[in-house]
């Protein structure tokens, strides 16, 4: 257990992470790694912010929606200055957009980190405030329903490895293997002056991510060209989930701001989703898994990502039951909750970015879920494991889910969030 002045001392060195990273009226991930505005960043930096300044934390959603492309997307980076500490950034894009942004999107985890905001703080300024971003939220998860599940399966898509916010993930293999990258034009890339190539991607999987990127300019970032022409398109049970999760707290908004011609249309979303995203179970894996979309090939390894159709709150008994087995055995086989992919795994890499270690903003998902499912030990874990990864190692952006080594950027504003907003023994009192 962490002890109460240890957990205050934690505190205020989250909140000062937050701050450092603030560049007004938004925060980017961490100095010089990632000097931008991330989009799922900020609405977990948002929840961060909650806890210390309520104006600052709706501020970094307006800003983040800002940023929104008239189809509605919501880009993943936002480019408010060039910064050449980062590749690739605005000139490879040409997002033709102001601020300048990158092609694709992320798991839209604002509306529902609105709604957070909103529940938590019905005062005068929480109604117009969040009356303001509703449109906003409606338009983005359209762009998802529309674009990126244009044959309206119940499954969402991702056109980019980055779009599902797990870069590198062994899901992406299969698909990833088949881009062409004999046109990639040359480039040098930045992350590895930084930070140990061990850690990073390598060099093939770079050359694919450019690839890609590359179909998106030269067809004028045109979503439907995207979703039927592109080289990579592969239904992802963690944007899946997570949008929704998200449909279900914008449908509560909806009620809420008395926003009534957009509920037959959220419902028809939640509808859909619920029907369609059971074709993501594999039984073999015994986990939801992804699904390439141009030739139906399933991926084979448990990640993360397929707890939180808890958290999308997905009834579906029989693979619940299997998925929290999942979740056991997976927990059984490391010391720190919860893998990004199964250590009983051939493709299990403890340090390498989404092929294994522990993340603790999906760490705050699950064990959100977990626990409105009433899962509670599970949940307990899940958190418990958090705040010691922090608490041992210290701010970092993702963590050995078998030593607790923290690795990749330190000073992490999500890791600094989620223990503001989640992980610091402060909650579990309130919730015990
Ligand atoms: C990496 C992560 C992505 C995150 C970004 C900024 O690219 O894979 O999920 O949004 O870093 O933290």
């Amino acid at each position: 257990m962490i002890n109460p002045e240890r957990a205050a001392e934690l505190d205020a060195q989250a909140a000062q992470i937050m701050q450092a990273n603030d560049r007004g009226g938004f925060t980017v991930p961490t100095a010089r790694l990632y000097p931008y505005q991330w989009n799922w960043d900020s609405a977990f930096a948002a929840r961060g912010f909650a806890q210390i300044d309520k104006d600052r934390a709706w501020q970094e959603l307006e800003t983040l929606l800002e940023a929104q492309w008239p189809n509605g997307m919501v880009p993943h980076i936002i480019f408010r200055r060039d910064d050449p500490d980062y590749f690739p950034g605005p000139r490879i894009w040409q997002s033709g957009t102001t601020p300048p942004s990158s092609g694709y999107s992320q798991p839209p985890v604002a509306a529902t980190v609105t709604r957070d905001l909103f529940e938590a703080g019905p005062d005068e300024t929480a109604m117009p405030r969040a009356r303001a971003l509703f449109p906003k939220l409606l338009a983005w998860h359209r762009w998802f329903h529309e674009q990126r599940d244009p044959d309206g399966q119940g499954v969402i898509a991702i056109a980019h490895p980055w779009e599902s916010g797990r870069d590198n993930s062994p899901d992406w293999d299969e698909a990833m293997s088949r881009v062409d990258t004999s046109k990639v034009e040359p480039y040098e890339r930045r992350d590895t002056d930084q930070i140990h190539a061990e850690m990073r991607p390598t060099k093939a999987d770079y050359d694919r991510y450019i690839a890609v990127i590359q179909f998106g300019r030269d067809c004028g970032w045109d979503s439907m060209e995207i979703a039927r022409n592109g080289p990579f398109f592969v239904a992802d049970p963690g944007l899946t989930f997570v949008l929704l999760r998200a449909d279900r707290d914008l449908l509560a908004l909806a009620d809420a701001l008395g926003e009534r011609a957009a509920v037959g249309e959220i419902e028809g979303w939640i509808a859909r989703a619920e029907a369609g995203a059971g074709s993501l179970w594999n039984p073999e894996a015994g986990a939801y898994c992804a699904r390439d979309l141009r030739n139906g090939l399933a991926s084979d390894g448990v990640s993360s990502v397929s707890f939180l159709s808890l958290y999308a709150g997905l009834k579906a008994p029989a693979q619940e039951t299997a998925n929290i087995a999942s979740l056991t055995r997976v927990l059984a086989a490391c010391r720190f909750a919860v893998p990004s992919f199964d250590p009983e795994h051939p493709k299990f890499d403890s340090l390498r970015y989404w092929r294994g270690p522990a993340w603790c903003v999906v760490n705050e998902l699950i064990g959100r879920g977990l626990a409105e499912r009433g899962y509670g030990d599970l949940a307990g874990r899940v958190r418990g494991d958090t705040g010691a990864l922090i608490e041992q190692a210290g701010f970092y952006e993702y963590f050995c889910p078998l030593t607790g080594r923290g690795a990749g950027g330190g000073d992490f504003t999500w890791t600094a969030a989620t223990w503001l907003a989640w992980a610091s023994p402060k909650h579990f009192a309130a919730s015990a």
